[in-house]
């Protein structure tokens, strides 16, 4: 029943944002499943009031299967532990604690005062992965931080012209636009813009409730106006880091396509401070698309929470071929950042290796 209040609550993906992807399952007194839901931020109601309304009178004496501790605060809806109360619910089973300081621990001793049976911790790994970009956010107030890249087998990203496309197939490809409409942003640094020209939309044809944000770190300002990136802005908001010092009029061409530009001195090389700026944008997550640079930015910054690699069986050679990433990197191999929780999956011919970097304190 836990699976399926999961598998309920994955079908939200892209249309929660900043709230938690919720399902949940309504189990009347027989052990039959009386009612469904999961929650969409548009639709208001939670997941918790569809699989009551579902259920009606077959919620008395019954169990709810929630992914994520019932909320007892009044926000855009009201509470929804008094649903479970009210509807007559003998026990609920909740997969994990709601990390959010609104929300935390008061669902849960809410019931118990109710006097309802409660069951915590029930799958909770899969529940928290689902809810991984969530739980880092209300955790650490930063965006949680994906890094994909593709390369060969010898770990290139281009050649050493600079040519990038294609590396990894179609379905590779199509791939990475469903792991872009899991994000709220998107981000690259100017090389990749000015060597590959990017569009860095949501193309995976799945509703999404908020646009993709895309963001350039591009510390000299030298992103083009006639850019793809640029000339989408009105439909797709973009945001540019930069320094003071840009080229002032350069600044305004691109304010007057739509483009927001965010001038500090650091202009971008600041990651901490970036990713500071998206999260006061309510930005909960961001996969960072490359290049090299900022790739090994990020990971010497420790600032990455989970990597994906797409690997294509082709060898690029040449000394010059721009690697995956750059950086400060490690001294020893002892050094190196290794991944954990690993899963792999194959696409055609390529590969998607994804896991979650081993910290020092681990
Ligand atoms: N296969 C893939 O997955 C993939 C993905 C992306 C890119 N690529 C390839 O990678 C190449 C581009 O990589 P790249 O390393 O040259 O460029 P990059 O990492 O995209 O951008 C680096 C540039 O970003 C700016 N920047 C701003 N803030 C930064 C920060 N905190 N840290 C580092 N840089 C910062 C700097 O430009 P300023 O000094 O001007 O500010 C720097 O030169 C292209 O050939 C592209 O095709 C491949």
């Amino acid at each position: 029943m836990m699976r399926r209040a999961i598998e309920l609550a994955a079908r939200g993906t892209g249309q929660v944002s900043p709230s938690p992807l919720v399902g949940c399952v309504i189990v009347d007194a027989s052990g039959e499943i009386a009612g469904e839901g999961f929650y969409l931020y548009e639709g208001l109601k939670h997941a918790e009031t569809l699989a009551l309304e579902e259920a009606a009178g077959r919620a008395r004496s019954g169990t709810a299967y929630v992914s994520l501790e019932p909320h007892a605060h009044h926000g855009r809806t009201p509470p929804c532990t008094d649903a479970l109360i009210e509807a007559g619910i003998k026990r609920v089973v909740a997969a994990i604690e709601d990390p959010n300081p609104k929300v935390s621990g008061r669902g849960f001793a809410h019931l118990s005062r109710a006097g309802l049976e409660l069951q915590t911790g029930l799958l909770e790994k899969e529940a928290s992965r689902l809810n991984e970009k969530y739980i880092h956010f209300m955790r650490e107030g930063l965006p949680f931080v994906h890094l994909k890249l593709a390369a060969s087998l010898d770990g290139r990203t281009a050649t050493r012209t600079g040519d990038s496309r294609w590396i990894t197939g179609e379905a590779a490809r199509r791939r990475v636009h469903e792991l872009r409409h899991e994000y709220d942003a998107i981000l690259v640094g100017a090389g990749t813009a000015l060597a590959d020209d990017p569009l860095l939309t949501d193309r995976s044809g799945l509703k999404r409730r908020r646009p993709l944000v895309r963001v350039l770190l591009d510390e000299a300002l030298r992103v083009l106006p006639a850019s793809q990136l640029a000339r989408t802005a009105r439909e797709f908001p973009l945001i540019v880091f930069a320094s003071k010092r840009a080229d002032k009029e350069k600044v305004k061409s691109l304010e007057s396509a739509g483009v927001e530009i965010v001038q500090d001195e650091e202009g971008g090389r600041n990651l901490q401070a970036v990713l500071e700026a998206l999260a006061k944008r309510s930005l909960q997550s961001v996969l960072v698309e490359g290049g090299a640079n900022i790739a090994g930015a990020f990971i010497d910054r420790g600032l990455v929470n989970k990597i994906t690699f797409f690997i294509a069986p082709m060898i690029i050679g040449g000394r010059d071929a721009t690697p995956a990433v750059t950086g400060t990197g490690a001294e020893k191999i002892a050094d190196a950042l290794r991944l954990k929780d690993v899963e792999t999956r194959s696409h055609s011919l390529d590969f998607e290796i994804t896991g979650y970097p081993e910290r020092a304190e681990e």
